[in-house]
């Protein structure tokens, strides 16, 4: 299906578990700003996907929390973007059962996600909970609801990006066209920033240790030890490459690409009289530290004020909703329910 705007649609989400870092704010966030005006976005903090294994109550309420002013801090305007907790639009939790009745198991049980986070959770068949393995349709129906054109998002989603298009796709076909299908929008750069004390792994929110990810919250001495003791590898040749044992110093030179803008020829230039990997590592704290700075200050401004966040997040609902649930309705006549007058608003 084919929906004609003047503006592109974009949707994305983030958890709000864990402190957001680097990785996040590269491979998404910072696209998500730099998008808006341009682009009609919707972006979702994902509080239902977080239950999908075990939370503090307590703890999960105060993320949530946490998650949009960082998200705010880090630019996203609510003026211009629609900004909401995926919790207080009903939708999405009722949309994920009639999503899941047209979903085939086959498709999730191939997801290497659930792999993954069922494996970290001792691989337990009675202790996992059944979330776990339809988290990617009840993703497939947060982007889904809203017709989006993009989905932007880094490369560890690509797999669930292209769930969703084949779920839309087997709706259109099951009972009608009702659903764009969406593009999974992977930067070229930056898509997979790497833990800095293991290269070898993804920067991640549940894995890794002290010295694995830069938090947005981290101070500036916090963030430059955690560069400095980044793993590199025994050679001093200051170079981007696909080479395994050069993922460290790779790594890093990406992230200076993007905390700097240039061009990889002009990030080699700086590097030229560098002394070895001490230099790089220096320089690219340097960046980091100027970079998360700004963000830090205001995320700290902007949870002195929980009133104004919660009255934010509650706006953006709204907007939310009111795309979200007449395209539920849509769904729900389409698949043989009758919708009563009185729900349609
Ligand atoms: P989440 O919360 O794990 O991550 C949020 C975004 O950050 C990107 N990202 C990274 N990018 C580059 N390098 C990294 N090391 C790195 N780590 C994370 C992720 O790719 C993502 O774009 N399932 C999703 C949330 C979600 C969603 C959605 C996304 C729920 N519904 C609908 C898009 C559309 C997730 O857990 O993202």
């Amino acid at each position: 299906m084919q929906v004609h705007r003047s503006r592109k649609r974009v949707f994305s989400g983030i958890q709000p578990t864990g402190d957001l870092h680097l990785g996040n704010y590269l491979g998404a966030i910072r696209h998500w700003v730099r998008g808006q005006g341009e682009k009609e976005n919707f972006i979702c903090i994902v509080d239902l996907h977080a239950i999908t294994v075990p939370q503090d109550p307590e703890e999960l309420r105060a993320s949530v929390r946490r998650g949009a002013a960082m998200l705010l801090a880090a630019g996203i305007d609510p003026e211009e973007t629609t900004l909401f907790v995926q919790s207080h639009v009903r939708a999405h939790a009722e949309g994920a059962w009639f999503f899941n009745c047209v979903t085939p198991l086959g498709w999730l049980h191939k997801m290497t996600q659930f792999k993954d986070k069922s494996a970290r959770q001792g691989g337990k068949q009675d202790s996992i909970g059944t979330g776990l393995l339809t988290y990617p349709v009840l993703q497939a129906v947060d982007i889904l609801l809203y017709d989006p054109d993009e989905v932007p998002v880094g490369e560890d989603q690509k797999q669930h990006i292209e769930l969703a298009r084949n779920v839309a796709a087997r709706f259109n076909h099951q009972f009608g066209e009702m659903f764009v299908l969406p593009e999974a929008r992977i930067a070229e750069v930056g898509a997979r920033i790497m833990g800095f004390d293991d290269p070898t792994a993804k920067m991640s929110k549940s894995i890794g240790g002290r010295y694995h990810a830069v938090g947005l919250t981290d101070s500036d001495q916090e963030i430059e030890k955690t560069i400095k003791r980044a793993v590199t590898d025994s050679g001093n040749e200051i170079a981007f490459s696909d080479e395994p044992e050069k993922a460290g110093v790779n790594n890093l030179l990406t992230v200076y690409r993007m905390m700097t803008d240039k061009s990889p020829d002009e990030c080699l230039a700086d590097f030229a009289d560098a002394r070895g990997y001490g230099d790089l590592k220096k320089r690219v704290a340097e960046f980091v530290v100027e970079g998360v700075r700004p963000i830090r200050e205001r995320y700290f401004e902007l949870m002195d004020d929980p009133v104004e966040l919660d009255r934010l997040l509650e706006i953006g609902a709204a907007r939310a909703r009111a795309v979200a649930e007449p395209k539920l309705l849509h769904v729900k006549e389409r698949m043989g329910f009758a919708v009563p007058d009185a729900l349609r608003g």
